[in-house]
C-alpha cells in the first residue's frame, strides 16, 4: 500500500528520512520540498514524496512523466558543507545508491549513464534532479529530485519516448514493491551520503565507476548547441565527465545528455 500512513515510516536514518512528507499529488516534488526547506529552520534529511506530480520536471528543462500509482517521485533535502561546484556529487550518491538498490530488490543490472540516468538494458528507467540555493560560492541547500519507473507500461509513455523508456517492471515482468524498493534507496542515500560528509569523495566515486555504463566508451555528448565526440575517459573529483577526442585534447563537460556509441551501435538512452 502507498499511503501517507505506510510511507511515513518506510526509513528513519540518522539523516536520511528523520521526517518523510507524504503528498497524493503535487506540481513537483523538487518545488514542494523547496517551499518546504524555506519554512524550517533545519530541514535536513526530509523526504517529500508523492504518488503523482502534475508538473514533474526533468533536467535539462524537460518534462518528467508522473502518472499516479506506479512510480517513485520524491526528493530529499540535504545542507551538506560543500562547495556550489562539488553539488553533482551528490546526485552522483544518488545516483549509486538507486542503482544499487534497484540490483539489491530486483536483481536487474541496473547502470548509471553520465552523469545519473538509470539504465536497465540501455534504456532509462530513472533519473535525478539536483536543484540548489547557494551563497558565496558554498551550497545552502540541496533538493536532490529522484524519478524511478517502477512498474510504469509502455502505453503511459508518450510514443516519442517509449523506444528510449522503461521501467522495472518492463524488464523483469513483474510488479515491484514501491515501499521496499524506496526503503533501500533511503537507506543507501544515507549511507553515501556519510560518505561524502566523511571527505571521501574517491570511495563514492569509486562505487559510481562499478555501476557506470559511460566509461571506456565511444560517446557523443550534447550540451545546448554544443556536441562532443570522443573517448570518455574518466570522471573527476568534482564528477565531471573527462572526454579524450581523436585529436588527443582532454575536455572536461559538467552537464549534458551522452549517448553511448559501442561499435557503431547506440545504446538507447535520453
Ligand atoms: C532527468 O531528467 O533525468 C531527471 C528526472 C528527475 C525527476 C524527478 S521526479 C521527483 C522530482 N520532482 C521533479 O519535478 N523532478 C524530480
Amino acid at each position: 500500500m502507498f499511503t501517507k500512513d505506510v510511507i511515513k515510516d518506510v526509513y528513519k536514518g540518522e539523516i536520511i528520512g528523520k521526517e518523510i512528507i507524504f503528498f497524493e499529488s503535487v506540481s513537483s516534488t523538487n518545488d514542494k520540498a523547496i517551499e518546504i526547506g524555506r519554512q524550517r529552520e533545519n530541514p535536513e534529511g526530509i523526504i517529500v514524496i508523492a504518488d503523482t506530480q502534475t508538473h514533474g520536471r526533468g533536467r535539462l528543462g524537460r518534462i518528467w512523466i508522473s502518472p499516479p500509482g506506479v512510480n517513485l517521485y520524491f526528493t530529499a533535502l540535504l545542507r551538506p558543507p560543500a562547495l556550489q561546484k562539488e553539488a553533482s556529487l551528490f546526485s552522483i550518491a544518488a545516483a549509486v545508491s538507486i542503482a544499487s538498490a534497484i540490483r539489491e530488490c530486483t536483481g536487474l543490472n541496473a547502470m548509471i549513464k553520465w552523469p545519473n540516468d538509470i539504465l536497465i538494458n540501455g534504456r532509462k528507467a530513472g533519473g535525478i534532479l539536483t536543484e540548489m540555493k547557494a551563497d558565496k560560492g558554498r551550497t545552502r541547500l540541496l533538493a536532490v529530485g529522484i524519478g524511478l519507473n517502477v512498474n510504469l507500461s509502455p502505453e503511459m509513455l508518450t510514443e516519442n519516448i517509449r523506444p528510449l523508456a522503461t521501467s522495472l517492471k518492463m524488464e523483469n515482468g513483474k510488479s515491484v514493491d514501491r515501499v521496499e524498493l524506496l526503503g533501500k534507496i533511503l537507506d543507501n542515500m544515507e549511507k553515501t551520503y556519510k560518505i561524502l560528509l566523511n571527505g571521501n569523495k574517491r570511495a563514492l566515486i569509486n562505487k559510481w565507476l562499478g555501476l557506470n555504463c559511460t566509461i571506456g566508451n565511444l560517446v557523443t555528448v550534447r550540451n545546448h548547441n554544443r556536441i562532443i565526440s570522443g573517448i570518455a575517459d574518466s570522471i573527476n573529483d568534482r564528477g565531471e565527465l573527462i572526454i579524450r577526442l581523436s585529436s588527443g585534447k582532454v575536455i572536461t563537460v559538467s552537464a549534458g545528455d551522452v549517448t553511448i556509441l559501442k561499435n557503431n551501435l547506440t545504446v538507447k538512452g535520453a
